[in-house]
């Protein structure tokens, strides 16, 4: 049975390929935060919390297999009823694209503790209801093998629907920034994050030249060497006082250090 999955999940990610987005993203080194080219990050996803009859979007999400979301352990409230729209751009419209999806279960790591955000295990997975059809503008990101580290410095991106600047409104269209990557022997100095940043974490970001893009359990997109996109991270937290504070980089969840557990929950489930 487990194989019979393992051998299912290898034939759809062959399939679909990861990383490989039809739209190419913009990347050519823009200082600060901008529009993205619209699709360009099929894997992103709006996380949408229900309030009364309507639905508000709360967090972002990468789509890692079919039926699979990787989120923030943090975007996840007890009682709340969430859904997933894929192959969304600018939330202000219908542009055609999108799909939405039920959540037909959420698994939020056992370790995450609200109360102890600097000890991490900041992650969820969200199984939909059913496959969002792949396409042009919602395809699957790939998942790094176990332990990988960016190097210091890697041009990795920050994408999501949060705030433009410090305290600034919500952008509709989903917005992209370059941050690249902090060591952890660097981002855990005492100026720095010192230790509430973990190794199970990855810092990005930090200083002048970065963005202030993105949100709570969106990606931290980062190009393989063979020309993908991975997710290497998983937005986690932020200094509380500006978006981008010098030597206050943005922190993830690495997902690297999370694989087994990853491929445990997708196996399980
Ligand atoms: C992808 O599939 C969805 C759902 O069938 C559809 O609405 C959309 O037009 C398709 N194509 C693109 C490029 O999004």
């Amino acid at each position: 049975m487990m194989l019979t999955l393992a051998l299912l999940l290898l034939q759809v990610a062959y399939v679909f390929g990861c990383g490989a987005p039809a739209v190419k993203p913009d990347a050519n080194r823009v200082v600060n935060g901008e529009d993205a080219r619209p699709h360009s990050w099929p894997w992103q996803i709006s996380l949408q919390v229900k309030h009364g009859s309507r639905f508000h979007h709360t967090c972002g999400g990468t789509l890692i297999g079919p039926r699979w979301v990787l989120t923030a352990g943090h975007c996840i409230g007890p009682g709340d009823v969430y859904r997933v729209v894929l192959g969304e751009h600018d939330m202000s419209q219908q542009e055609g694209t999108e799909q939405i999806r039920d959540i037909l279960r959420i698994i939020v790591h056992p370790m995450w503790d609200i109360d102890f955000v600097a000890d991490g295990n900041d992650l969820a997975l969200l199984k939909l209801d059913k496959s969002p059809v792949m396409n042009d503008s919602v395809g699957v990101a790939c998942l790094p093998e176990a332990g990988e580290i960016p190097v210091h410095g890697a041009p990795c991106y920050i994408s999501g629907w949060g705030n433009l600047y410090t305290h600034g409104p919500m952008p509709d269209k989903l917005q992209q920034a370059l941050l690249p990557v902090v060591e952890h022997g660097v981002c855990s100095r005492s100026d720095w994050w010192g230790i509430n940043v973990k190794s199970t974490m990855i810092c990005a970001g930090g200083d002048a030249v970065s963005g202030c893009n993105g949100d709570s359990g969106g990606p931290l997109n980062c190009l393989g060497r063979d020309g993908r996109w991975y997710v290497q991270g998983v937005t986690s937290f932020v200094s509380s006082r500006v978006c981008n504070e010098v030597k206050k980089p943005t922190v993830f969840t690495r997902t690297s250090a999370f694989t087994d557990w990853l491929s445990d929950v997708m196996l399980r489930y």
